[in-house]
């Protein structure tokens, strides 16, 4: 009897829930054009009026799309930034309306210009970074080539910057291409681990104690508690080359350097 009361209240709603489905999708390519394309433009990239807006220029989404986190775009939607021609939309959308928008935003593509990146790198950013990425300059700048950082952190440092360092915010020093080439030219700086080198390296300095690599025993107050694969780069290259372990296997790999030690660290990893 009951279970008969459910299917016909189910069959009742069935229809008017698919109506209001149709009627709840709100097309945001059709949102975009009518709210934000006099300034972003209709493909997304500047129109006239908005690279005349004061104090800041509208900005490209083209290049933005696919680097800034949905949840940022839709906190600055919503409630816009303050003193620009940005304003807050949640007066004019409704949350899912401002969701479809996004949608549409996030179909824009963009193909990043590397030597427009390493120009801009080498203006804006080279003086703490260094040309190379590796931040030798001495200031406390991160060594990119071994940051951990995927594509939209990079791009969200870029924008923002990290309070209390050097890192300052560069969203109004660069344009959105900008931006998306230097975070891309940045990612190519990286350092990839060559495992045949890690290979060679092993055998020449770590061999001859540790028969393979699945061997190697964690000391102190990490032995039996944690296991190789538990420690990040940074730790593992610190009880390799810096920690008491040196007295044990010697100078030579105290003088590895830390491209080498990358190597090794991979080739340890894969078969440990
Ligand atoms: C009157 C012009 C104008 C309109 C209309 C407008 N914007 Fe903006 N928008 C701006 C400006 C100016 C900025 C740059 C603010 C700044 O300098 O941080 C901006 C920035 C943004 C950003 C951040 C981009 C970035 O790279 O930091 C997003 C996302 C955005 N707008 C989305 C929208 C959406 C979605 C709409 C339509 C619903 C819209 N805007 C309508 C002027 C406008
Ligand atoms: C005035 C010096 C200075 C300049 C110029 C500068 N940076 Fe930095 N950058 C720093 C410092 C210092 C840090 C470390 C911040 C911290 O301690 O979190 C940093 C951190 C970073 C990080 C985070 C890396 C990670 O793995 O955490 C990235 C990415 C980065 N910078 C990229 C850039 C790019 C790209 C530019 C040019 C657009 C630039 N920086 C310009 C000083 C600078
Ligand atoms: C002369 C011998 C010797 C050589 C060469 C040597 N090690 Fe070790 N290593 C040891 C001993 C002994 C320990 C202590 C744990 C154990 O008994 O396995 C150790 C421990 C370690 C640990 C754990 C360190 C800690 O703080 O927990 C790591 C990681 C390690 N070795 C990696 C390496 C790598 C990589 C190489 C080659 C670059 C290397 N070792 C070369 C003798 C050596």
């Amino acid at each position: 009897m009951f279970k008969k009361i459910l299917v016909t209240a189910a069959l009742i709603a069935l229809p008017m829930s698919v109506a209001q489905a149709s009627e709840d999708m709100p097309d945001g390519k059709k949102i975009y054009q009518n709210n934000c394309a006099s300034c972003h433009g209709m493909d997304g990239t500047i129109s006239k009026f908005g690279k005349d807006l004061k104090p800041f220029p509208a900005r490209n989404h083209r290049a933005m799309a696919q680097v800034v986190s949905r949840s940022e775009m839709r906190r600055i939607i919503t409630y816009g930034v303050r003193g620009t021609g940005m304003r807050a939309k949640k007066y004019d959308l409704k949350p899912l309306q401002i969701e479809a928008v996004i949608d549409y935003i996030k179909t824009f593509d963009y193909k990043p210009n590397l030597a427009n990146g390493k120009k801009r790198f080498e203006q804006v950013c080279s003086s703490c970074h260094s040309m190379d990425g590796r931040a030798t300059t001495g200031l406390g700048a991160t060594n990119l080539v071994y940051s951990k950082l995927n594509l939209e952190d990079i791009v969200h440092t870029l924008r923002h910057g990290r309070s209390g360092t050097l890192m300052t915010a560069n969203e109004h020093q660069l344009s959105n291409p900008d931006i998306n080439d230097v975070a891309h030219y940045v990612l190519s700086l990286r350092y990839k681990a060559n495992l045949g080198n890690g290979k060679k390296l092993y055998a020449k300095h770590c061999l001859s104690c540790h028969s393979s690599p699945s061997k190697i025993k964690l000391y102190g107050n990490a032995a039996g508690k944690m296991k190789l694969a538990d420690l990040s780069d940074q730790m593992l290259d610190l009880r390799i080359r810096h920690g008491r372990h040196i007295h044990r296997a010697g100078k030579a790999v105290e003088k590895l350097s830390s491209d080498e030690i990358l190597d090794l660290m991979a080739y340890v990893r894969k078969n440990r």
